[in-house]
């Protein structure tokens, strides 16, 4: 499975200065690995002992069933354990580890200037008071709260204030519509509604409570009432930024925001957001906080009971709420970070995603604090002010482990050396990438220009359901090859499969697929056990099914080729076609929408939608507008349309079937067909040809 020897030829080898890593060599990976495998309850009964267990677990370490032939499918990790993962996370590292007074986040607004630091000691407080507030609004263990709020602070405090208390989170991205949120909400029974008043990005003011109104006013309309919205003042420091009959109150003696003032926060000079007030509904985050104690005794939590509903998309167009549970995430995230990133205890980490997205969650989140991390938390984008940014970051924190995804990558390569060069980056130590595959061109400037070649590149391949990375190379172990996520992490037995679903060895492609389950994998799908078995177990019964598609090479290292099934990766951002199609076949104007994707030089893909319009409609830039906004408003911005094409038919096969495949050539003006044999109507190709979109909408 793991190869005795290293590959010798077309490799990068990890640094000198890495010596000291958790796992120095290949040979200590390969020991470690066959021990994860071989006896599972021992490898990760010792990493159990770093953490505090408020009972011990009874019988197996891992029980689970993996085969939908031998019944219903179930994944248990610890049985009988109780624990808090907030308290692991938090009160742990201020008691136990003496990291009091340690930075757990460097806070960098999207202005240059707007910082906080807070120590693992505040953040404590924080979440503890902010737990006793979500207790007195009558939350209890195992509500559902969704969370819907820009990159800052209190964003990490409301999720683990819910863990405090044993509720569950569910966070949506806040580039996600009132739509989407509102979908979420009522999927996962959200009782609560956190938001901010608004973010900026770059130049762009994000009324973020005009969203998250509409989106309740929507879960209204469904017979769905969400009794209470929290809103934080992220932008407005005054209340004569909320109108409404009864505004929060003007002094807001609150002592952290005091100092947060002075810290200057926020620039003054930007316009603040006017924020709807509805006393019936809305809480103040501020108000609320005045005289609540910063103790809150933790919920203890059995180790299968819930943690985090995230939502991902879904092939049937209906996004899906990936369940994680307490312990086994808590186990898995945590010994991911440690030695993929070779955490040591003087670094500074920076993760670049989202708290929206389940890297955010896994690696902004629950890995760095499980490990007394100091991270940075990044509110802004890497353009803004400058394409320097990210450098001028790295060098203000001297961050030495950087974690990005590709396209970001392509992006800032666009515009060469010198941005980068401008910054000395001499504090790095390893870089990673994450998201999507990786092409080796963007690799090698990762690798050669922004590591100067003495950063080893950890490719983490892994997805919201694995819950944290499941092939990777570890960065003093794993010589690398651009574009391979190589080899996969303790516990995880990968394998590819033909399309009978026969495992395939030695060099091979096919379906990427795991035969065991780790402790971090998802347990089920939120509200549909069936959809969680149809999705990953049915079509290969025996394995979890990743839906992409993989290449293993003679050296026995994997290479992820990207999704087999209608999903689209725009951006490092899973979106399904279905999706995005329904959105169009929305608008009156249209019968019938196919979405594809198109290869794009930054972004990975980009979407190309062809639609069939009603009879007598005319097709122009005024409708195409519409078009693309309907599908911003119903999904978000990442969803909306590069391309529209007019298309008076669509290939389809003798039995209706649309033929996406060709729909690809067309998009990519590509006239090597191959087999068309199935094609009802050939004149229809012919003309999608002629009136290709050259240009993005
Ligand atoms: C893709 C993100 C190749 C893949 C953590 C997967 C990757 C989907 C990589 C999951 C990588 C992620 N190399 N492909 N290193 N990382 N992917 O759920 O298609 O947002 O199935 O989780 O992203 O996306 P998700």
């Amino acid at each position: 499975m793991i190869p005795e020897k290293p590959p010798q030829e077309n490799v990068f080898h990890g640094s000198e200065e890495l010596k000291e890593a958790h796992v120095p060599s290949f040979d200590k990976y390969r020991e470690l690995y066959m021990k994860s495998v071989d006896n599972p309850d021992e490898f990760w009964g010792d990493v159990a002992k770093d953490f505090f267990w408020k009972t011990k677990h009874t019988g197996q370490f891992l029980d689970y069933n993996f085969d939908v032939t031998k019944g219903e499918i179930y994944i248990k990790c610890m049985e009988g354990a109780s624990t808090n993962i907030c308290y692991n996370l938090l009160d742990r590292n201020v008691h136990e580890k003496k990291l009091a007074d340690k930075v757990a986040f460097f806070w960098e607004g999207n202005d240059p200037g707007d910082e906080l630091t807070v120590t693992y000691r505040e953040l404590l407080q924080r979440v503890c008071q902010f737990a006793n507030v979500l207790k007195a609004q009558g939350v209890k263990k195992g509500d559902r709260v969704s969370i819907y709020m820009p990159m800052v602070v209190e964003l990490v405090v409301a999720m683990l204030a819910c863990v405090r208390i044993g509720a569950v989170h569910s966070i949506v991205f806040a580039g996600f519509s009132a739509e989407s949120l509102c979908e979420r909400i009522v999927d996962s029974q959200c009782c609560l509604l956190i938001t901010a008043d608004g973010f900026y990005r770059g130049d762009k003011l994000i009324n973020l409570k005009l969203l998250a109104d509409e989106a309740l006013q929507k879960c209204r309309d469904k017979g769905f009432p969400v009794g209470r919205c929290i809103m934080l003042k992220h932008l407005s420091k005054e209340p004569e930024g909320i109108l409404g009959s009864q505004s929060p109150p003007a002094k807001r003696p609150c002592p952290d925001l005091q100092q947060e003032k002075q810290a200057g926060r926020v620039k003054k000079t930007r316009p603040v957001p006017k924020v709807p007030w509805n006393p019936e509904v809305d809480l103040c985050w501020h108000a609320l906080l005045r005289g609540v104690s910063d103790e809150c005794e933790p919920e203890w939590c059995d180790s299968e009971d819930p943690l985090f509903i995230l939502y991902t998309s879904g092939s049937t167009g209906k996004p899906k709420g990936v369940l994680h549970t307490v312990s086994g995430y808590m186990l898995y995230t945590a010994t991911t970070f440690k030695v993929v990133f070779d955490h040591q205890p003087d670094d500074v980490y920076w993760c670049t995603a989202d708290i929206g997205w389940i890297t955010g969650h896994s690696y902004i989140t629950y890995g760095p604090l499980a490990n007394g991390a100091t991270s940075v938390l990044f509110e802004g984008l890497p353009t803004y002010p400058d394409v320097s940014r990210m450098w001028e970051i790295v060098d203000k924190y001297n961050v030495t482990k950087f974690y990005t995804a590709p396209t970001a990558i392509r992006l800032l390569m666009k515009f060469g050396n010198e941005p980068v060069q401008r910054y000395k980056r001499s504090s790095l130590k390893v870089l990673g990438t994450v998201g999507e595959p990786i092409n080796p061109e963007a690799w090698q400037w990762y690798y050669n220009v922004v590591g100067e070649k003495r950063c080893p590149i950890v490719d983490t391949f892994w997805q919201t359901e694995t819950g944290g990375h499941v092939l990777t190379p570890l960065p003093a172990a794993t010589p690398m090859k651009p574009g391979s996520a190589t080899l996969p992490f303790f516990g995880v037995v990968p394998a590819i499969l033909n399309e009978s679903g026969e495992e395939l060895e030695g060099p091979s492609e096919g379906y990427l697929v795991f035969k065991q389950p780790w402790p971090g994998v998802m347990r089920t799908v939120y509200g549909s056990h069936e959809r969680f078995e149809s999705t990953y177990f049915k079509k290969f019964p025996g394995y979890y099914v990743t839906g992409d598609g993989c290449r293993r090479d003679k050296d026995g290292y994997f290479w992820v080729t990207g999704r087999i099934d209608d999903m689209l990766n725009v951006s490092g951002h899973l979106l399904s076609t279905a999706e995005v199609e329904s959105s169009l076949v929305e608008h009156e104007a249209v019968a019938e929408a196919a979405v594809v994707g198109r290869p794009h030089p930054v972004k990975g893909e980009s979407l190309y939608c062809f639609v069939t319009l009603n009879d007598g409609v005319m097709y122009n830039s005024e409708l195409e507008a519409e078009l693309k906004k309907q599908v911003r408003e119903k999904i978000g911005a990442i969803a909306t349309p590069d391309y529209i094409q007019n298309a008076p038919g669509l290939p389809k096969t003798r039995s209706g079937k649309i033929m996406r495949r060709l729909l690809r050539k067309i998009a990519c003006d590509e006239r090597e067909l191959g087999d068309v044999s199935t094609l009802a109507d050939s004149t229809v190709v012919e003309q999608l040809f002629q009136n290709r979109c050259c240009t993005a909408v």
